[in-house]
């Protein structure tokens, strides 16, 4: 029977059975009258050992000569190993080879560790590495757990749409999708593209957030989320930012700011948890070579609670933490990574939910507290990596709304079906977005989301 390398290392063949294994080469060792070949093939983070002896038809000229990269289809017995850190192997009965690497020397995949500059090079290679492995697994898992727990908990998933008009962060990052031929396109009287020629009879961009398709939902179905990419043309070049990223953003009808802390809360800690259940064999890999308290960590989240602090009480905290900050904290300006991170790991040593921001840094769309001066907004902070959620109560009062889109100067007439879910049955709702690479970067303890997702997209690098 065929069977993944992971099963077979978990014990699901019985020792005397004979099993079929396929994958990749990740090192091979000749010995005078036999081999070792360790393969993998992505199921778990652990190569199975198969001891190939000469009495095999085609030692001598092929399995002798397997490098690192070649695929093989083994069938063996499995045996009880005496290698340490491994309890079976398997003694080969048969090694078909499928593939050759061609001039191995050249092959760019060694079994040696790689810097991960390398590797961002080697887009279409890299996932054969034990690091890239290990986090495409985790990756998976988080993916997983993020879609159960919301299952489980009532929550209708909701494919937000790709291509939208709306700019629901009002950054002004948005990648315009058109067909226009840009050079010579018709044009307007003020000389830009007339885009009522255009696909979409108007402007349309690459959705920076599903959020505002999200809570027309909610409106109906009480409790949604959506999950799926999302698009920002910030010009970032930073360890924590991608122009293409994966985002999961619940959207709760009837909750305030604190059930969505809650909910926020909740959710992490479920999906850390079935990260150490499922993926310890990763974890331990990430603890071992990228992150020391990457297993611990999660763990303390898991059984402790997260702080919640108002924005007014951090910034009392970092004017008085005597740290010489690069830019100066004044009550009014958005907290810079350098200050979020202070406060989660110098100060609280948790993740930390921070609400209740000044108005003036915030989206439109949250909703004004009674103070007048700050809206019911919030960060998810985490030790080691700053902002990982980023949510809110929003705005369900029309007059209210009304009046913040006047102060922002935006045009009430873009936002009219928005507008009428707060004129038909409107209620208070909350939600918020968590970015998935940023949750993967923090629960692996990598130090760059470009190496979380299989293809990062970040300024002129759009390759593979
Ligand atoms: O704080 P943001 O901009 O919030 C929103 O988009 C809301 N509409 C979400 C909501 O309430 N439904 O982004 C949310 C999260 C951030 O906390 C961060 O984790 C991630 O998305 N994020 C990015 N991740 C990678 N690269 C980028 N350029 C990111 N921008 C935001
Ligand atoms: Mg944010």
């Amino acid at each position: 029977t065929r069977l993944a390398i992971a099963d077979v290392l978990k014990g699901k063949a019985a020792i005397g059975s004979t099993v079929r294994i396929q994958g990749w080469v990740r090192t091979a060792q000749v010995k005078p009258t036999f081999a070792f070949i360790n393969v993998h093939d992505g199921s778990g983070f652990h190569p199975i050992q198969v001891v190939a002896e000469d009495k095999l038809n085609n030692f001598q000229n092929e399995i002798t000569k397997l490098t690192t990269g070649c695929s093989v289809d083994i069938t063996g017995e499995v045996v009880p190993s005496p290698g340490k850190g491994q309890s079976v192997e398997i003694k080969a009965i048969e090694v078909k080879v499928l593939g050759w690497v061609e001039n191995p020397e050249t092959y760019p995949i060694s079994p040696k560790p790689h810097s991960l500059e390398f590797l961002r090079e080697q887009g279409h290679l890299r996932a054969r590495t034990n690091v890239i492995g290990a986090v495409t697994r985790v990756r998976n898992c988080i993916a997983q757990a993020i879609h159960r727990f919301h299952h489980e908990q009532g929550f209708v998933w909701i494919a937000s749409p790709i291509i939208t008009a709306s700019d629901c962060e009002g950054a002004g990052e948005m990648f315009r999708v058109s067909t226009l031929d840009m050079v010579n396109c018709p044009r307007g009287a003020d000389g830009k593209p007339d885009y009522s020629q255009d696909f979409f009879g108007r402007e349309a961009f690459l959705t920076v957030s599903g959020q505002l398709n999200a809570e027309t939902y909610a409106m109906a179905m009480s409790k949604v989320y959506t999950f799926g990419p999302t698009f920002r043309a910030e010009n970032s070049n930073t360890s924590r930012h991608l122009a293409e990223f994966w985002m999961v953003e619940p959207e709760i009808a009837f909750a305030d700011l604190a059930g969505n802390a809650d909910h926020a809360e909740a959710m992490l800690k479920y999906v850390f948890k079935a990260v150490l259940e499922e993926r310890l064999d990763d974890m331990e890999f990430f603890a071992q070579r990228i992150e020391p308290t990457a297993i611990s960590r999660l763990q303390t989240i898991i059984d402790s609670n997260f702080e919640r602090m108002d924005y007014t009480e951090a910034v009392k905290i970092l004017q008085a933490s005597g740290q010489s900050f690069q830019f100066p904290v004044e009550w009014g300006m958005d907290l810079q990574s350098e200050h979020e991170r202070y406060i989660a790991e110098k100060h609280v040593g948790r993740p930390v939910v921070m609400m209740n921001y000044p108005k003036d840094i915030k989206a439109f769309y949250m909703r004004l507290n009674d103070d007048g001066k700050t809206v019911a907004a919030m960060d998810v902070l985490a030790p080691g990596i700053g902002e990982i959620i980023g949510g809110s109560q929003r705005e369900e009062r029309l007059e209210l709304f009304d009046r913040r889109l006047k102060e922002m100067q935006l045009p009430v007439e873009n936002y009219w079906w928005y507008r009428d879910l707060r004129r038909y049955g409107t209620v208070p709702h909350s939600g918020f977005g968590l970015g998935l690479e940023r949750c993967v970067a923090y629960v692996t303890g990598m130090q760059n989301v470009r190496d979380v997702i299989p293809f990062p997209r970040t300024p002129k690098s759009a390759e593979f």
